[in-house]
């Protein structure tokens, strides 16, 4: 018999098939929501889990489910789910990493180019029908060579955004709670700095850290005030990790020049007053949206999945200090 799966939203269709002719499949919904009294009565006869990180994963679910197995998260990060019960239950949990790395750190570059130099905005103008010819001061940005950039979380995504920085003559400073060693910042042409200190330096912050309970609201409405007045900051990690409230407020009192974003706090929805300003541009958490990493995501979820069901360890099993 085949073991009996649920997966909480569609894959890209060649997985789906691939899935369907290994497991007893049961999607759960095509809608982008999951209704949570669908994932609850669902899951209970599963032995295995393919969900994303907009499904909440937490205690009650896994308690509904007897003889669920293992977790596989289609995405790095795993903040959606309690790890700690689920070790607990002795369930085994995967995600997707490295896969994801580059298409991440291209989209970094994007946002931190399309906040510098004004490219919606500059689009949005073209488009109303306002362009009436060359100006001196059409669109004045940032110039990105010789500024200073603050990565916040350097880990696979932050060290790639890293290599890129290079090609645009950047500076580049980092924050992570693990120091690199002395030659491998050297290698990578990076300095460390405490974060305070790094956020109070940078000409442009990007957060590449993943959500934890230490990092909930690190970049706080304090933080924001240690920033230069002509800085950016570009979220493509998790949105709470920002205090979204006092970024409207930063952004509104030009007490920041502007700020780039793929994720929010309370994902799908972003602060009203986000969509009101001009020096903020917004995407819809598209970090890894290429049609070659959503593939290789898609392939890897279900291999973890289908190894975990086997009895033989998942090659990317999110363990305990992992
Ligand atoms: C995307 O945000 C992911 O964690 O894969």
């Amino acid at each position: 018999m085949k073991p009996r799966v649920l997966l909480t939203h569609p894959l890209l269709p060649e997985a789906m098939d691939y899935l369907a002719s290994q497991v007893d499949l049961e999607l759960a919904t095509k809608e982008i929501i999951l209704p949570r009294e669908a994932l609850l009565a669902r899951i209970n006869d599963k032995q295995g889990l393919l969900c994303f990180l907009t499904d909440v994963i937490d205690r009650e679910v896994m308690d509904r489910a007897p003889e669920l197995k293992i977790i596989s998260n289609c995405a790095v990060g795993v903040n959606n789910i309690d790890l700690k019960y689920a070790w607990s239950r002795g369930l085994l949990v995967t995600n997707t990493p490295d896969v994801l790395t580059e298409a991440t750190a291209d989209l970094t570059l994007a946002l931190i180019l399309a906040t510098t130099r004004r490219l919606i905005e500059a689009d949005r103008f073209c488009r109303e029908g306002r362009f009436r010819g060359w100006k001196i001061d059409l669109f004045l940005g940032q110039e990105l060579g010789g500024k200073t950039l603050g990565l916040i979380g350097f880990g696979r995504i932050g060290r790639a955004v890293a290599r890129r920085a290079r090609a645009f003559n950047l500076r580049v400073i980092y924050h992570d709670p693990n120091r690199q060693e002395a030659h491998l910042e050297q290698e990578l042409g990076v300095e460390f700095r405490p974060l305070d200190d790094l956020v109070s330096e940078a000409d442009i912050i990007s957060i590449h850290a993943s959500l934890t309970p230490e990092s909930r609201h690190l970049i706080s409405r304090e933080r924001l005030r240690l920033m230069k007045k002509t800085a950016v900051l570009i979220n493509v990690s998790r949105g709470p990790i920002v205090d979204e409230k006092a970024l409207v407020e930063a952004l509104k009192a030009g007490q920041i020049w502007g700020a780039g974003l793929d994720v929010y706090e309370n994902e799908p929805a972003i602060e009203p007053e986000l969509l009101e300003l001009d020096n903020v541009v917004l995407l819809p958490h598209i970090g890894s949206a290429t049609h070659e990493t959503r593939r290789k995501m898609c392939f890897m979820a279900i291999n973890n999945l289908l190894r975990g069901l086997r009895g033989e360890r998942p090659n990317n099993l999110v363990e305990p200090n992992s």
